[in-house]
């Protein structure tokens, strides 16, 4: 294993009806004056957000509302809230929703903490982030896992940019996760769910170094998440796949399934460059590229593709070649048995090689950058993988 520092803050609230103790962990975390960030309606329409801003209200918390957090969360939104939580005095920023609510609730507390400061030079690297304001969220997708990730992710069209910024003042004080809040979720969005949390684990596991306990974990969750996810794709108001579902996506980002490793990260900045482009959601993005990427890098680490493939899908071959393959095929299969795109065609549509060029020197930032670890990247590979990808 290799050196690590590991700090899970978060405190995780998990069951039915846990939504109602909002009130007490505010108080807990020190809020008295509450913005609660949300995104495009979901939790007006289920009456999530009537009942939260009730409770805040009832417990003598100042509360007000910002919605609007659209999937890939866009910096002026963020702008916008982060002059909304100045208006109100802000101490507390919870957030309702998903990875695009959490995101924009980051931003807003990271920029009402720092007035004088553009909120995208956090995300540029011009300024360094030294203050916050805390943070608490009431999930209702199995996903991104920013509930207890230490990153959030916004992206500026004016540069055609999305990014990510990884700080321990991303954490979030506390995440309330009710599974009976996720029974809404469109099928698409579930699968998508599913994709995302696979591939939090998978894009940690893909690395250069092997260690026993954290690749045993990160099986154990694959595992999990696969079959779940099935259950969940075929019935969304199963309580007992979305609750597994639920805890998997805060496991598979929060650290643990990559201890003492050397994250790959390729397949997120790939799709990245894809949500950015055509607004495509996350988990999908994710799809569309993997299967390319893993055929282009396995040969660095066969026998790790190969491990992959016996130990969370059960392959049984000795070769290792003809492992690696199985499993990378079984993926993209699992995939698109969920809905999800393999590739360029199922999604965003097939690109000119033009286009093809701008997405990989995008990707590494005009050329300044490589990706991944377990096969560092240049500008001429992401190209390759992307024109794999576009079929
Ligand atoms: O906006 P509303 O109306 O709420 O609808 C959302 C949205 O359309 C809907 N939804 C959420 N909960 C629902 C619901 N619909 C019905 N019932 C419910 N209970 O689902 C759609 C997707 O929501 P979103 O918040 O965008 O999903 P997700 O959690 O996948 O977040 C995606 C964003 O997070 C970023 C992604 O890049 C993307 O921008 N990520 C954040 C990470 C982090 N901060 O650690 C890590 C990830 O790798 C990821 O990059
Ligand atoms: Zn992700």
């Amino acid at each position: 294993m290799q050196q690590f520092t590991y700090c899970s803050p978060t405190e995780v609230v998990f069951g039915p009806g846990t939504e109602y103790q909002v009130a007490d962990y505010v108080k807990k975390y020190g809020g008295s004056r509450v913005l609660v960030v949300y995104g495009g309606g979901s939790a007006v329409h289920s009456g999530l957000l009537d009942r939260v801003t009730q409770a805040l209200t009832e417990a003598d918390l100042t509360a007000a509302s910002f919605g609007g957090a659209q999937p890939n969360p866009l910096l002026a939104h963020a702008r916008a809230g982060v002059e909304r939580a100045k208006e109100l005095e802000a101490d507390f920023i919870l957030a309702v929703g998903g990875g695009s609510a959490i995101d924009t609730a980051k931003a807003i507390a990271h920029g009402a903490a720092n007035p004088e400061t553009d909120i995208w030079d956090f995300w540029s690297r011009e300024k360094p982030l030294e203050r916050s304001t805390p943070v608490g969220v009431i999930l209702t997708i199995p996903a991104a896992g920013s509930e207890t990730s230490d990153s959030a992710v916004l992206t500026n069209p004016d540069i055609g940019r999305k990014r990510g910024l990884s700080t321990p003042f991303n954490r979030p004080k506390f995440a309330i996760m009710n599974p009976e809040l996720t029974l809404t979720l469109p099928v698409y969005q579930v699968a998508c769910g599913v994709t995302d949390i696979m591939m939090h684990t998978l894009d940690r596991y893909f690395n250069p170094i092997d260690n026993a306990l954290t690749d045993a974990l990160a099986e154990a969750l694959l595992r999990t998440v696969i079959a779940q996810g099935r259950t969940a794709v075929a019935d969304p108001h199963n309580y007992d796949a979305m609750s597994e579902l639920m805890w998997a996506g805060s496991l598979s980002h929060n650290g643990l399934t990559g201890l003492g490793g050397n994250g790959d990260w390729a397949v997120h900045q790939l799709g990245h460059e894809l949500s950015a482009r055509f607004d495509l959601a996350h988990g999908a993005s994710l799809a569309a590229v993997w299967g390319a990427w893993a055929r282009y890098v396995c040969d660095a680490r066969i026998e790790r593709f190969a491990r992959y493939a016996r130990n969370v899908w059960g392959v049984e071959e000795d070769d290792d070649d003809f492992a690696a393959a199985a499993g990378i095929a079984i993926t993209e299969g699992y995939f698109q048995s969920i809905g999800m795109p393999i590739r360029f065609s199922d999604c965003v549509g097939v690109q000119p090689d033009a286009v093809i060029r701008e997405l990989a020197h995008s990707c590494a930032y005009d050329g300044t950058r490589t990706i991944g670890t377990l096969r560092v990247l240049s500008e001429e590979d992401i190209a390759e993988i992307y024109a794999d990808a576009n079929q």
